[in-house]
């Protein structure tokens, strides 16, 4: 009897080649597989995301828009995915409603069919809206548990986390563990659970850095998930993901697979030359990294904290680095570690250490986190620590969420001012614009100009994507 083909979900074009180069792939190292990408058979290609949107117009000189409409172009029979941070969508505050629709109506027109929605505190409030636009369009709204590990954390609280999400209308349901901190047989104890409890199909993406992945896909396969992420071979493992052509092979023999493997290794074969161009952004590990099972510090997060301490020669804080940001997570009750959670508990373990004296600097992302502005917290803050905020807290500090005839306005007196053509008049120039502002006057400049100024500034905490 042949088995039923599982759904999988290749990731490269997003998450691999963003945990494995820093999302730095260009379109025009994409353009020659994406034909074989589609003839696969793939339940759905992940092409977008916070990040890559990001990189495209701080980095590659690229209209993310551009890259979608080519991924559109060649992928005609499999449906495109990307990632949605909620309220911030792809980016890192949070933005009007009116905003939030004209994002995710673009998107939709311009191909995107599965929008896999997440928050880093779990807060169901956080992706509502989302959830309802992307379920306005037509498309399938996937609602998010992002996984973590903490006393707060029990099956209880993830089976009532993915009810909610069910219940405000998601399509489907994914758990994400961007750590990867899922355990085989904890992950096959909770999806069946999940199962029981909820109608919607679930998917898993969770990442090699521990070494625990492909256990966890084959136990999760076991237990009856619906799909299953993977990332091609040549870009798989490490901080990326359990590789498509290893996890084909756990499910089936060779004669009753219905993938076809010659054309999955020419697929590997042209990312494996590909990556060549990209080596000065790999990062430092080798084999696997089980910082994160030891002390919940993501693989990526800690590689670059200890580049900031490199270039501040305090290197010997390493190890006190390392210790506090558990404690701080602890203090903060428990929020997962993953974009903007992860910038801002990072960041501020940092001061902590280099003050030598916790909380004798408060940043600000860090007050607002404490207080709610990011949406709810899990577990209970520290009672020191709310003592140490209430005095340092300066209300009024609300920052006013500009609506899209506000944007269009500033944008249009840009370009006039720059003797640009008008590009506010584009929704999806626009919404370059707004999401990503100083990047978008850079990016539309250089069109101007036909030459690209690369942005040296990195925004504070960009290298501390976790998602
Ligand atoms: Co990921």
């Amino acid at each position: 009897m042949t088995k039923q083909k599982i759904k999988i979900t290749e990731v490269v074009l997003r998450d691999g080649q963003q945990s494995l180069i820093a999302s730095r792939m260009k379109t025009k190292d994409m353009i020659p597989v994406l034909s074989l990408l589609d003839k696969v058979g793939y339940s759905s290609l992940e092409v977008w995301g916070g990040a890559t949107y990001d990189c495209c117009l701080r980095y590659l000189n690229e209209d993310p828009w551009d890259r979608l409409k080519v991924f559109k172009k060649y992928i005609k029979n499999t449906k495109l995915q990307m990632l949605l941070r909620g309220k911030n969508l792809v980016g890192y505050k949070e933005y009007d409603d009116s905003v939030i629709s004209l994002f995710i109506k673009n998107s939709f027109r311009e191909g995107i069919s599965i929008f896999r929605i997440f928050d880093s505190l779990n807060d169901v409030n956080n992706i509502k809206s989302s959830i309802e636009y992307v379920n306005k369009e037509g498309g399938n709204s996937q609602g998010t548990i992002c996984y973590t590990t903490s006393p707060v954390h029990d099956e209880k609280y993830w089976i009532k986390l993915a009810k909610s999400i069910e219940d405000i209308g998601a399509k489907s349901l994914a758990i994400k563990d961007m750590a990867g901190l899922l355990r085989p047989n904890i992950g096959f104890e909770l999806i069946k659970k999940l199962k029981k409890n909820i109608n919607i199909p679930l998917h898993l993406h969770t990442h090699s850095t521990t070494g625990l992945a492909d256990a966890t896909n084959l136990k999760a396969y076991e237990a009856g998930i619906d799909n299953i992420d993977t990332s091609i071979s040549s870009f798989s493992n490490l901080y990326a993901h359990t590789a498509t052509e290893s996890f084909i092979s756990m499910i089936y023999k060779d004669k009753d697979n219905p993938f076809d493997m010659k054309l999955l290794t020419k697929i590997a074969e042209h990312f494996h030359t590909v990556r060549d161009n990209y080596s000065e952004f790999e990062g430092s590990m080798r084999g696997v990294d089980i910082n994160m099972l030891l002390y919940q510090v993501p693989g990526g997060m800690l590689s670059i904290l200890e580049k900031q301490l490199v270039d501040l020669k305090k290197q010997n804080k390493l190890k006190d680095l390392i210790d506090e940001i558990p404690r701080i997570r602890e203090d903060v009750g428990y929020v997962p570690l993953v974009t903007p959670s992860s910038q801002i508990v990072g960041a501020q373990a940092l001061m902590n250490v280099l003050d030598n004296k916790r909380y004798q600097t408060l940043n600000k992302e860090f007050v607002d986190l404490v207080n709610g502005k990011y949406g709810e917290i899990p577990g209970k803050i520290d009672k020191e620590l709310l003592k140490r905020i209430d005095k340092n807290y300066i209300e009024n500090d609300n920052p006013i969420k500009m609506s899209i005839d506000e944007y269009k306005k500033e944008f249009s007196n840009y370009c006039k001012q720059n003797n640009l053509k008008d590009f506010s008049k584009k929704d999806t120039d626009l919404l370059n614009y707004i999401l990503f502002t100083k990047e978008s006057k850079d990016f539309y400049l250089s069109k101007n100009k036909n030459t690209h100024n690369d942005v040296i500034g990195l925004q504070e905490g960009f290298g501390l994507f976790v998602e």
